[in-house]
């Protein structure tokens, strides 16, 4: 059988998250993403379909870089206004059995202890299902409300991200030894404290001397994503990443990016297969490719130019307001996402993009392909991305939802599990068993250095705060 295509769906706490204007679409319930009607349902629609994770990207800021202003993304609810992506989970893992959940977090804005913390109570709610994205942030409107003057610099961000992810790591993998738990009510002795180990991290970033304030839980690190496609950015994948989400224009720079990142792997010492690579795509399907073609149309008769190019100018920090409209984009170093700008210039140079042919191509479904067809039309087309790119999986966006993720588990799925392509049914039980194939993470991946690492070293239980010494007699 040809290797399984991994299906992750892309979705976030927003109206518009990819496909701007469509919320206008007489069809399109992106307006109650506020709702838990709207997140449990998508959950129930995932899972029939088999997906491995509900994957949710977020921000902490607005893209006001296009005409130096939060207006185009106001009027069309470009990923403003703007929920928590944490808060919906619980729910949608209580309705669901097997989907895992791969949210965003942008650590320059976050302390890893108490982000450390924060997974790991979703890791025990969802029973092993959660998985986080971790990424350094690319608005400057984000950096100005989170106390800093400027974004930091680019790669200076992905250094504080070695670090933090030194110190989760740390927390989540050595500080709790596997037997701490005794829960033993005749000795009331709850844990014990001679297996809990403070870490005693003092780096450059963070100093974390303190022990993990939960106890271990089934997976005990996230699954770990990442999407940065810099060359830094790249870096910092290659070494934490157990599955990188890819933004996508064609298959031959997809495949230069997949070749690359498994190199990269391979550098610092990890196997080529290491992480899962999945990019970005939007299907539109109908039962016949004339229907699907028709029904394409009418989505991009609502799509809106002023609000794909406010999306650009925050994905890039460039506003194109100031080019003319086939004015010929070049590469410019921003402080931005800067994989958003190279993907249109030096990634391909023999094709021009423009303010027009950006807009246009951003209009529906963002900086990844529109897949148009009957089932098999879409299946053959998703066959051939993904082999010819070297990819493992897909990340579908939506150009309506939860409409195109209905039509997809409805149509696609039974059409790429006839293939043998897609699984029948979930094996395993937790995100990275989806993903890698096992629940901890592998030997090879930075945070096991950290597994069992101070079992043997000073524990909580001091001499001074042992249980002995405050209670005589246990
Ligand atoms: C498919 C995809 C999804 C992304 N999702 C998010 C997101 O939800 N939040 C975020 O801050 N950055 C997101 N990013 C941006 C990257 O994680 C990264 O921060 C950005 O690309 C800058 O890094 P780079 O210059 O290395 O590309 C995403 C990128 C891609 C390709």
């Amino acid at each position: 059988m040809s290797r399984r295509i991994h299906l992750n769906a892309f979705d976030m706490t927003c109206v518009s998250h990819q496909s701007p204007g469509l919320w206008r679409h007489p069809e399109n319930r992106a307006d109650t993403y506020n709702t838990l009607e709207y997140w449990i349902d998508l959950a129930k629609t995932l899972e029939a379909g088999g997906f491995d994770a509900l994957f949710l990207a977020d921000v902490l800021g607005i893209y006001d870089v296009y005409r130096d202003s939060a207006s185009p993304a106001l009027l069309d609810a470009d990923q403003v206004p703007l929920n928590d992506p944490f808060m919906q989970i619980s729910a949608m893992a209580a309705a669901t059995s097997n989907l895992g959940f791969a949210v965003t977090s942008a650590l320059t804005y976050e302390q890893p202890y108490a982000l450390a913390r924060k997974f790991s109570s979703l890791d025990h709610l969802t029973r092993g299902r959660i998985g986080w994205n971790v990424v350094t942030s690319y608005l400057e409107s984000a950096a100005r409300n989170l106390g800093l003057q400027r974004q930091l610099d680019h790669d200076d961000r992905y250094g504080i991200a070695d670090e933090f992810m030194e110190v989760v790591y740390k927390l989540w993998e050595g500080s709790w030894e596997e037997d701490a738990v005794l829960k033993d009510r005749e000795r009331g002795i709850y844990t014990d404290p001679s297996k809990v180990h403070p870490i005693n991290h003092a780096g450059k970033h963070f100093n974390v001397p303190g022990i993990h304030l939960s106890e271990p839980s089934i997976q005990r690190t996230p699954a770990i994503f990442q999407a940065g496609a810099s060359s830094r950015g790249r870096r910092f994948g290659a070494q934490h990443a157990e599955g990188i989400f890819l933004n996508s224009i064609n298959t031959a720079v997809t495949r230069r990016q997949t070749d690359q990142i498994r190199d990269e792997l391979e550098l610092v010492g990890r196997p080529r297969d290491a992480a899962k690579i999945y990019a970005l795509i939007t299907t539109v399907v109908a039962d016949s490719d004339a229907a699907a073609e028709k029904l394409f149309r009418q989505y991009q008769s609502y799509s809106s130019r002023e609000g794909a190019l406010a999306f650009y100018g925050g994905w890039s920090g460039l506003d194109l307001s100031r080019y003319a409209p086939d004015e010929e984009l070049r590469y410019v170093q921003t402080n931005a996402a800067q994989s958003a700008v190279s993907i249109f210039t030096t990634a391909n140079p023999a094709q021009r993009w423009s303010p027009d042919t950006i807009a246009d191509y951003l209009g529906v479904g963002g900086i990844g392909p529109v897949l148009v067809g009957s089932p098999q039309t879409v299946a053959d087309e998703i066959e051939r991305w993904v082999d010819d790119s070297g990819l493992d999986g897909i990340n579908l966006a939506y150009a309506i939802t939860p409409g195109s993720f209905e039509q997809f588990t409805a149509l696609v799925v039974p059409e790429l599990r006839k293939r043998g392509r897609t699984w029948a049914g979930y094996e395993g039980n937790t995100l990275r068993e989806y993903v890698s194939g096992r629940t901890r993470v592998a030997d090879t991946h930075p945070a096991a250095a950290y597994r069992g690492a101070y079992a043997g070293a000073p524990s909580a239980a001091d001499a001074k705060n042992s249980p002995e010494a405050v209670i005589p007699g246990r």
